[in-house]
């Protein structure tokens, strides 16, 4: 078999991907009303650490390829990957994209939301409105019959069309038994290219866009990713499942 094929989930496998996906929910909805200027990065960790306890869940990301902590948690020009810190303190105006994820009964969940501190600044919330609204407007596209590329398509147009940029060294990613399966999901692209999509498939749809232009970099950490220009950066991701109704947003509150 190619390692490159796209294992497809049973319904009671997605059923079983959807409560994992409930919980990382759950806990990214309590880490809101951690978000406040004078909290540190590393209070959000600890939190969540707490939480996946209470949940009896594993978080994904801690110990993948080395990483160190629970939650990614990027601020302003971070884009994604940032590591939590005692002090790395959250001001008011700052954005925050906390990215989370867990392995329960054998498979992954895995979601982000970027928080504005207090109030932001009228381009900054825009970007980040933007960014939540392409990440619907990709799930809409990932339903039988279109192909792949038409996510990418869809979440592109409805970016560029506010003057933003789509990260294009980063990308989506498939979903299951391990946190990162076949296929690539881009966030640009031409439409109607790629595989066809079938219900049973899950992806894992995470635009990352830039208030400036889309070159990013990553830091001598190893991990947080930066743009290249200093613009600020929004991130969303949610778990999807393809089902013969239509897409199933399994991290969807
Ligand atoms: N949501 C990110 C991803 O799917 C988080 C991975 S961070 C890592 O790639 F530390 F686990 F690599
Ligand atoms: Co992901």
């Amino acid at each position: 078999m190619h390692n490159e094929t796209i294992i497809l989930k049973s319904p009671d496998e997605i059923e079983t991907m959807r409560r994992a996906n409930l919980i990382v929910a759950e806990i990214l909805n309590k880490l809101k009303e951690y978000v406040r200027p004078g909290a540190s990065t590393m209070e959000l960790e600890l939190v969540t650490a707490e939480e996946a306890k209470r949940h009896k869940v594993k978080p994904a990301f801690k110990g993948y390829r080395g990483y160190p902590f629970c939650l990614c948690t990027s601020i302003n020009n971070e884009v994604v990957h940032g590591m939590p810190s005692k002090s790395r303190v959250l001001e008011e105006g700052d954005i925050i994209s906390i990215d989370f994820g867990v392995l329960q009964s054998g498979f992954y969940g895995d979601s982000a939301i970027t928080v504005p501190v207090g109030n932001v600044s009228a381009d900054v919330g825009r970007l980040v409105r933007v960014t939540a609204e392409s990440l619907e407007r990709g799930i809409q596209a990932a339903r039988e019959g279109n192909r792949l590329s038409d996510i990418g398509y869809a979440v592109q147009s409805c970016v560029e069309a506010e003057g933003f940029s789509v990260v294009r060294d980063f990308v989506g990613h498939g979903i299951g038994r391990e946190l990162h399966e076949p296929p690539q999901v881009p966030n640009f692209g031409l439409p109607g290219k790629g595989v066809r999509l079938k219900a049973g498939m899950v992806l894992a749809i995470e635009p990352m866009i830039n208030l400036g232009d889309s070159n990013v970099k990553v830091l001598d950490d190893g991990w947080t990713v930066v743009t290249s220009d200093k613009s600020c950066s929004a991130h969303f991701e949610h778990t999807v499942a393809i089902t013969p109704d239509g897409p199933y947003v399994l991290s969807r509150l």
